[in-house]
């Protein structure tokens, strides 16, 4: 079993499964780590440096880190269960599946539905809103992923799992791993984080060439791979370290514009995570190549 903490966060894209491959290459030595796209923070809360600045645009995710990482891991856990029982939803943690009259087959979807829609209902990204009530939507929503409407309204269905005893102890694992870490946290787009000649950039952004959530809607397109090679490159000229991780072939499409920039610095191949067997994927589709990699610049 890998000795790297998890997320206790599902992010599409999220690094825990490539952390042994890109870790050891990612070495900030006496440079601040700025983890620039910091997500679901599997990178940070994995990588020693005396201290850590974690950036991401959506504001709820770093409200949320920040509460994590200013709070005893036992009053978090205590105010997190206490709002769960307090909204009515299913806590396997403490209860079995046999409680809630369900098993871990037919799952706890079907218990949680309405109690989480009315979370949801009041839950809307562009206005204030309780940091432990946004995770609890994220444990209770489908494969505890985090999606918005258009109308920045919460869109997942119930998920079938809750707070269970695996996801609790991944969450203590992370709390306790934060806590250990020298941390700032920035909720800026990634160009206004400022660059520093002894920083230590990792850049995990939305790949062009891939869908997550957080970029569908036209959420990262050409133009923003633009301003983030540019700003890349001024980092380097600056004198800091950066790496960062892309695809450079995915389902049949290639990233040109990486590729040719790419050509500057130096291009580690990482072992993708991503599967091409995948039963649903045409028999041409299976033949498509997914290339990860990390660049960097030193
Ligand atoms: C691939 S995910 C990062 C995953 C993370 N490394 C992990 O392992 O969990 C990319 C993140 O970048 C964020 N993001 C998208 N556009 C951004 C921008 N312009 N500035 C800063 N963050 C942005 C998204 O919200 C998303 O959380």
């Amino acid at each position: 079993m890998s000795d790297f903490v998890k997320s206790p966060l599902n992010f599409t894209g999220g690094k825990f499964k490539l952390l042994e491959q890109i870790v050891p290459i990612l070495n900030p030595e006496g440079r601040t780590f700025v983890d620039l796209f910091a997500g679901g923070l599997n990178v940070a809360v994995n990588v020693n440096a005396e201290k850590i600045i974690i950036n991401e645009k959506l504001f709820c995710l770093i409200q949320l880190y920040e509460t994590m990482y200013e709070s005893e891991p036992v009053d978090f856990i205590k105010k997190l269960e206490a709002r769960i029982a307090e909204l009515g939803l299913t806590l396997t943690c403490q209860s079995s599946y046999e409680n809630y009259k369900s098993n871990a087959k037919k799952g706890l979807a079907h218990i949680n539905k309405a109690s989480l829609d009315k979370l949801k209902s009041s839950f809307n990204i562009f206005e204030n809103y309780d940091p432990i009530d946004f995770y609890i939507l994220i444990i209770y929503s489908f494969n505890n992923q985090i999606r918005y409407n258009k109308k920045g309204y919460f869109n997942l269905p119930a998920n079938k799992r809750d707070f269970n005893s695996t996801l609790k102890r991944r969450l203590i694992n992370f709390l306790n791993s934060m806590r250990e870490r020298n941390i700032e946290f920035l909720s800026r787009d990634f160009e206004d984080v400022e660059i520093c000649n002894d920083s230590f950039i990792y850049a995990d952004p939305p790949y062009l060439i891939s869908t997550a959530t957080y970029n569908e809607n036209n959420n990262w397109n050409e133009s923003d791979e633009s301003r983030l090679l540019k700003y890349l490159d001024k980092a380097s000229q600056e004198g800091a370290h950066f790496a960062l991780s892309n695809f450079i072939q995915h389902n049949g499409r290639e990233n040109y514009l990486l590729i040719e920039w790419a050509k500057k610095y130096n291009i580690r191949y990482i072992k993708s995570s991503y599967s091409n067997s995948s039963y649903r994927k045409s028999r041409s589709e299976k033949k498509e190549k997914t290339v990860e990699v990390l660049i960097t610049n030193y």
